[in-house]
Order: structure tokens, then C-alpha cells, then sequence
């Protein structure tokens, strides 16, 4: 499978960053082609830099529907020959335009296990709900808001004296560990996808 990946993020870019520190310690054998922000004042977007990484912003205000966007972020991503695309606190749905360039090619981070938690502030739902056990996702990406077949999960105790900031602290060194290597396994190639279920293929 090609190994070049397209990260998108919104934000802090503290899993990117995991990505790139995988790539560095060779724990990871691929190369992030581009990253792509939706947010001109996200931080990530100085790691990737101070990392030597192509960066692009495309801000979602300068398209005229979210189609026209979608489709802009793909063209930038097969220009560069993307194989694998990870959305690392990339805040927005992903549509048709898309989903349809890399099939089965779109890796996202939730902090929480899911079904449970999907959304925003996914530690503070679990606080909120009482769970004794929360964690991180990383799954395939559907049309649907943090939904789609699951590559890895790890979990993550709660303490009674948790707050959403001390679990969701926990939950992102997990996270940091969980992403390179669910990325990796899904490079691996060997899966298949069985209805929801992403397995092994002994084939
Ligand atoms: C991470 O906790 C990630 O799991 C979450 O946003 C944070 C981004 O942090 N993503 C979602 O909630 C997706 N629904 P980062 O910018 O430091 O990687």
C-alpha cells in the first residue's frame, strides 16, 4: 500500500506530531506528504513546519459549499499521491468528495471508545455518564460523525477524582501511541472488512 500519508488537522496537532516523532524513530515506516489545516491559527501546522512538512490551509469560508471543500482537500491530496489520509482532530465531517477519492483510505482519532461518546468534549461525556472505563478510537471513516469500522482501541481507567482535563490528559497518551500503530497496521495491508468488522486476513 502507499505510504504516504495526508494529515489533517484544527488544532493543538499533538497527534500529528505523534505521526511524525513514529516516522522519526522508524517505528513507523511512512512519510507524511502534506498536511492540511482548516484553520490558519492552528498549531499544528508550526509543528508540521518546524518538522520541513508541505503545509496547505483551506478555510471553509472561501468555498462556496461544503462539496466545492471536500473536494478542493482531496485534489490536494491525490496531487500529492496520498495513499492513506488520518484526520488528527480534524473538526469537521467528511462528504461524498472525499470519501469517495480514498475508500477505505480515511483514518480518524476519537478520545473515547466508541459507539460511546462520539462528538465534542468526549472525556466530558464520560465523566459525565459515570463510565468506569473510557479510552481512544481509531477507526475508518464514514459519512457518519465518528462512526465506521474500528482498526484499534486501548483503554483507559477512571478515577473517581477524574476531571474532564486530568482524563482527557490520560486519554491523549494513549492516543499517542494508538495512532502510529493503527496506521501502521492498516498499511500493513492483510484486512479486510467483514460488514462493520475490520479483520485480519489469513488469505
Ligand atoms: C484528540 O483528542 C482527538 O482524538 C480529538 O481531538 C483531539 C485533537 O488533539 N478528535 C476528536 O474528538 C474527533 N471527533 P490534537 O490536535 O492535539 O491531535
Amino acid at each position: 500500500m502507499n505510504r504516504r500519508l495526508g494529515v489533517l488537522i484544527s488544532g493543538r496537532g499533538s497527534n500529528l506530531q505523534s505521526i511524525i516523532d513514529a516516522i522519526g524513530s522508524g517505528e513507523l515506516d511512512a512519510a507524511i506528504a502534506v498536511v492540511v489545516s482548516n484553520r490558519p491559527e492552528a498549531a499544528g501546522l508550526a509543528r508540521a513546519r518546524e518538522a520541513g512538512l508541505d503545509t496547505v490551509v483551506l478555510r471553509p469560508t472561501d468555498f462556496a459549499t461544503r462539496d466545492e471543500y471536500d473536494a478542493t482537500v482531496a485534489d490536494v491530496l491525490l496531487r500529492r499521491d496520498v495513499g492513506l489520509v488520518c484526520l488528527a482532530g480534524f473538526m469537521r465531517l467528511v462528504g461524498p468528495p472525499l470519501l469517495n477519492a480514498f475508500p477505505n483510505r480515511i483514518l480518524n482519532i476519537h478520545p473515547s471508545l466508541l459507539p460511546a461518546f462520539p462528538g465534542l468534549e468526549a472525556a466530558a461525556q464520560a465523566i459525565a455518564h459515570g463510565v468506569r472505563v473510557s479510552g481512544a478510537t481509531v477507526h475508518l471513516v464514514t459519512a457518519d460523525l465518528d462512526d465506521g469500522p474500528i482498526v484499534l482501541q486501548a483503554a483507559v481507567p477512571v478515577r473517581d477524582d477524574d476531571t474532564e482535563s486530568s482524563l482527557a490528559t490520560r486519554i491523549l497518551v494513549e492516543e499517542h501511541k494508538l495512532y502510529p500503530a493503527a496506521i501502521a497496521k492498516v498499511l500493513g495491508g492483510r484486512w479486510r472488512l467483514d460488514g462493520r468488522r475490520f479483520v485480519a486476513d489469513r488469505s
